[in-house]
């Protein structure tokens, strides 16, 4: 991919820590990033902005200008989470999570991969059974980011300021499917070469519209095996035998429920990262999991996820792939030493603080 901005070996990184746990753990991840970069010389350069509640309190929007405007001068983008209870009375465009909404569209970054893995070392900590986990899970959720339900038609009808009726559609373009199908077949073939693309396609349009047309572009793949399910089956398959999955491949709604279903199969939403691309380099880089209100301020969030975000930013947007490896190899090594934060320890496990952990990550790269 090109690089963009940027005279060689060195990288601009908007930072938006968010709300919540979101500065700790982006904090945390920055320290990572530098570390990387000295020992593998490059220089990167980060530029904060606020985003979500942030955002509302400094600057009276989820999404400033500014925000956008700093975002697309950069390589990529590394967030951390938005939200809390201040901001939960607030509606419509006001609300915190309109700034995930607005910059993912804004960015137009169209694919979401989230990966799934159950690292052998955070067996004991998945609900699932040995039988059922086997030599381990690695899925990757390729969700569909700037269309559907989410971005449809909506409308809230009002009778005397009460709330009466209310809809949201579901809307896609063949475009739109064909483009996200591209990513989830390309990502396939270099990995174990099966798409499972997830519908409704027994109940609703918009789903027989994108199971035709990922059959369609499946004809460009013909090394990559397509299969078919229902999301209700897909829901019940990812517990039942989530081995049989490799890529999953999904609209922006189921992909947000199934993509939190995965995570739990891993133990915990704190290890799982996720990236946004678009058709440029430049993405958006952030763990799934969110704001945690109830523990931010305490240093005990895992910021694994939002680090190995970091190891998605450098392999996906800035093309160091030796710096995405070493930040992988580093958080295993972590993992297989047996170290562990609040939300992965189980039994009589120590659990460590994020600033301890992430110490320890870092002296492990
Ligand atoms: C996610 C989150 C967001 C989404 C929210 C915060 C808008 O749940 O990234 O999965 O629904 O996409
Ligand atoms: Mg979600």
């Amino acid at each position: 991919m090109n690089k963009k901005n940027t005279t060689q070996n060195e990288y601009k990184i908007a930072l938006l820590p968010g709300d919540g746990i979101g500065p700790a753990i982006v904090n945390a991840t920055a320290k990572i990033i530098n570390k990387i970069a000295t020992q593998l010389e490059f220089k990167v350069i980060f530029k904060s902005a606020p985003i979500g509640g942030a955002a509302i309190d400094s600057r009276g929007c989820p999404l400033p200008d500014e925000t956008v405007d700093l975002c697309k001068s950069c390589d990529a983008v590394l967030m951390g989470a938005v939200g809390g209870p201040k901001w939960d009375n607030l509606t419509g465009n006001m609300r915190p999570e309109k700034g995930i909404l607005g910059i993912r569209r804004e960015l137009g970054l169209f694919a979401n991969l989230r990966p799934a893995i159950v690292y052998n070392a955070l067996k004991a900590a998945s609900p699932l059974k040995d039988s059922i986990l086997g030599d381990g899970i690695d899925i990757m959720v390729v969700r569909e980011l700037t269309g559907g339900i989410y971005f449809g038609k909506r409308r809230s009808v009002y009778r005397d300021e009460e709330c009466i009726a209310a809809y949201d559609t579901e809307e896609y373009t063949a475009y739109e499917i064909e483009r996200i199908a591209r990513v989830a077949f390309n990502v396939a073939r270099k990995r174990k070469k099966m798409v499972c693309s997830v519908d409704k396609a027994n109940v609703l349009d918009s789903s027989m519209l994108w199971r035709t047309t990922v059959q369609r572009i499946s004809k460009e793949f013909d090394d990559v095996e397509l299969s078919h399910m229902y999301v209700d089956n897909a829901a019940m398959q990812l517990i039942r035998n989530p081995r049989q999955f490799d890529v999953v491949l999904t609209n922006n709604m189921f992909g947000d429920i199934l993509s939190d279903e995965a995570s739990q199969i891993t133990g915990s939403i704190g290890m799982l990262p996720s990236a946004s691309i678009g058709s440029s380099s430049l993405g958006l880089y952030e763990p799934i999991h969110g704001s945690a209100p109830d523990i931010a301020h305490l240093n005990i969030a895992n910021p694994i996820a939002t680090i190995l975000s970091a190891s998605m930013m450098f392999r996906y947007s800035l093309s160091e792939i030796e710096a995405a490896d070493r930040i992988e190899k580093a958080v295993i090594k972590f993992l297989n030493l047996g170290y562990r934060t609040k939300d992965i320890a189980s039994g009589s496990e120590v659990a460590l603080n994020t600033d301890e952990a992430t110490n320890y990550i870092l002296d492990l790269i």
